[in-house]
């Protein structure tokens, strides 16, 4: 596997996030994960949010996509710090020691995919649901939810990876539905879904392979908060993938 160096300028002076009007309070959802923390690590030394917080399932309080209330106290937490800025949702399910991703049709099995859609796309959804009336009502603001390419059925060349899919494809439907709602509501508002390209965490360890270019986090982290600052409002609804290059549906 071939991590890529921190280079290039987003990397190397850290994205500036000036498109953001000020002040604004960032949210990070995911923020235990491998680009999750590195997103809040570069949100803290942009020192562009007077305030940026951290929920994830070890935070306190924490949060579970599994548990509507939970995401809803969070929001509310956040909502009463200040209006949102940037709300950034980097929770994502692949694998674990319980499922991992299929090979074939004969490995489909509905609780593993309930499982996935539960995960990927159904608690997402939610966070939408509460965190999007948050967002500031002037002004540029951004809910950016981290997706994958493999979730593209336009880009889907190798099959495979049936949950993980399809359940990141719903999720861009999700955030496509969500954003013409959120059009009418926060014209000046986008509602996003970005892949970060391949990034050495936990998620992806186990599928590394000789030749991948694969990102550090922080260097996910940089490339991602660039392309968000860079999108403007006609963006919205759109699937970016971490160079800011729309990915098909
Ligand atoms: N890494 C890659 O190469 C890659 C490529 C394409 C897309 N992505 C996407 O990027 C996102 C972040 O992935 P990552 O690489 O940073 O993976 P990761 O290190 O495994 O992080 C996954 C995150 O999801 C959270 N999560 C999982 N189940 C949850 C639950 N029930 N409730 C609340 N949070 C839950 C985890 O929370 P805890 O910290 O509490 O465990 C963690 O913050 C995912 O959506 C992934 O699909 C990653």
């Amino acid at each position: 596997m071939k991590v890529q160096a921190q280079s290039g300028d987003a990397v190397a002076t850290g994205a500036a996030l000036a498109s953001f009007p000020q002040p604004g309070v960032a949210v990070v959802f995911g923020a235990g994960g491998g680009i999750g923390a590195a997103l809040v690590d570069a949100l803290r030394a942009s020192r562009r949010f007077p305030e940026v917080m951290a929920f994830g399932r070890s935070t306190s309080p924490s949060i579970d996509l599994l548990d509507e209330a939970s995401l809803g106290r969070a929001a509310k937490l956040a909502a009463d710090r200040g209006v949102l800025r940037l709300v950034i949702d980097a929770t994502g399910f692949l694998h674990d020691g319980l499922q991992s991703p299929e090979k074939s049709w004969q490995e489909l099995d509905g609780a593993k995919l309930g499982r996935s859609f539960a995960l990927n796309a159904i608690g997402p959804a939610l966070l939408m649901k509460h965190v999007l009336p948050c967002l500031a009502p002037r002004g540029k603001s951004v809910f950016a939810t981290l997706s994958a390419r493999v979730g593209s059925i336009g880009d889907n060349r190798l099959g495979g990876w049936y949950a993980y899919r399809a359940s990141k494809a719903a999720l861009n439907q999700l955030v496509r539905t969500a954003s013409i709602e959120l059009a009418r509501r926060r014209p000046e508002a986008l509602c996003v879904a970005l892949h970060p390209g391949t990034v050495a965490t936990p998620l992806s360890a186990p599928f590394a392979k000789t030749g991948l270019e694969v990102h550090e986090p922080g260097a996910a982290a940089q490339h991602l908060l660039a392309v968000i600052d860079r999108l403007g409002v006609d963006s919205s609804g759109g699937f970016f993938d971490w160079r800011g290059q729309a990915v098909p549906w």
